[in-house]
């Protein structure tokens, strides 16, 4: 059993990585400002309101318990956005993670999980994408990501900080039990959006049909929310035992197109999801699938959620619950 600092664990993959490690038994307490993240995803007495660049308030916050290992989440996320305001993105998610670096140093807490992305890789020159593919962010979200990454990278050369970073690609679906799931606000994301589309009535829009794909829409790698939090459990067991700084994708690793996760909600709900084709939308890639065996061989890892069905049919119950539809 540890004792983990989980930044923002009021957001979606926090609040699910947060249930997790409680499940193993690990003490777990949570930073969050709820800037984006709610107070009801986060288990009784464990939410700690604190925004990152609150130096203050986080070495109270380190004072008051022996963290033996941070998993650290809390950033903004939203790539369009990133590229209307760059500088909020630097400052909160570059800024905010050198913040707890230093909170963590004078604590003498040396073991990190971070929170990276696929959006690190840019558009790649291949798929699936290998852990060792070129990083050429297309936007300043991604970027954000890699500048972090970078510290972390001399963080362990000249301070002996080990890290585990992992490279999400989509994220999707709910974990029922726990009464969590994916809430955006504004929502971008296309699952929720397909639901929405469902309840609604007003169509979805979908970015592009003239892609280099089978079926002319984006093809995405979707993998579980659970499996995340799971890939995020092996990392600080590792990291628990000695092991060195590393860096993981994570993703199922299969592709699925925005007209295939459409059918798949159809199958899933019963119902036709309305939609309509709209131009690309600016920096998105026509595919993106990741390479996870690094992470499959080296941390034992397999994904439970095997079909985009499974996962899909996941968030539609959380969707449901939120929405009063069931
Ligand atoms: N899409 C639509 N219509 C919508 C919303 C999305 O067609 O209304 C399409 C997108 O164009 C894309 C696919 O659905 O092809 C998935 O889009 P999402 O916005 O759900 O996810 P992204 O692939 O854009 O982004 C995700 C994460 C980011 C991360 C990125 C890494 O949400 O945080 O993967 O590639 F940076």
């Amino acid at each position: 059993m540890a004792k983990i600092l989980v930044t923002g664990g009021a957001g979606y993959i926090g609040s699910h990585t947060t249930h997790a490690l409680l499940a193993q038994g690990h003490d777990v307490q949570v930073l969050d400002d709820l800037s984006k993240g709610y107070a009801h995803n986060v288990p009784e007495g464990r939410l700690n309101v604190v925004n990152l660049h609150d130096a203050a308030g986080l070495a109270r916050l380190f004072a008051a318990h022996q963290f033996d290992a941070v998993v650290h989440f809390a950033a903004f996320i939203a790539v369009g956005e990133s590229v209307g305001e760059p500088e909020k993105y630097f400052r909160n998610n570059v800024g905010g993670s050198l913040s707890l670096l230093s909170a963590m140093r004078k604590a003498n807490v040396r073991r990190l999980v971070f929170s990276s992305t696929a959006a690190v890789y840019g558009t790649p020159e291949s798929t699936p994408i290998p852990e060792t593919a070129p990083l050429r962010p297309v936007n300043p979200y991604g970027e954000s990501k890699l500048m972090t990454e970078t510290t972390l990278r001399w963080m362990d050369q000249c301070s002996g900080l080990r890290s585990v970073i992992l490279r999400y690609f989509n994220a999707c679906g709910a974990e029922s039990q726990w009464g969590i799931g994916e809430e955006h606000e504004p929502e971008t994301h296309l699952i929720p959006l397909v639901f929405r589309a469902i309840r609604t009535g007003k169509p979805l829009t979908i970015f592009g049909q003239d892609y280099p794909t089978s079926d002319g829409t984006c093809i995405r790698d979707y993998v579980h929310v659970s499996d995340l939090a799971a890939a995020h459990l092996a990392a600080l067991d590792s990291l628990m035992a000695g092991g060195p700084s590393r860096i993981f994708n994570a993703g199922a690793g299969h592709g699925y197109s925005v007209l295939q996760v459409m059918q798949a909600a159809e199958r899933v709900t019963g119902k036709p999801v309305p939609h309509t084709f709209g131009p690309r939308r600016e920096g998105d890639p026509a595919e993106l699938v990741a390479d996870s065996s690094k992470l499959k061989q080296t941390m034992a890892w397999q994904p439970r959620y095997a079909t985009l069905e499974s996962m899909v049919e996941s968030a539609w119950a959380f969707d449901a619950k939120r929405h009063g539809t069931l």
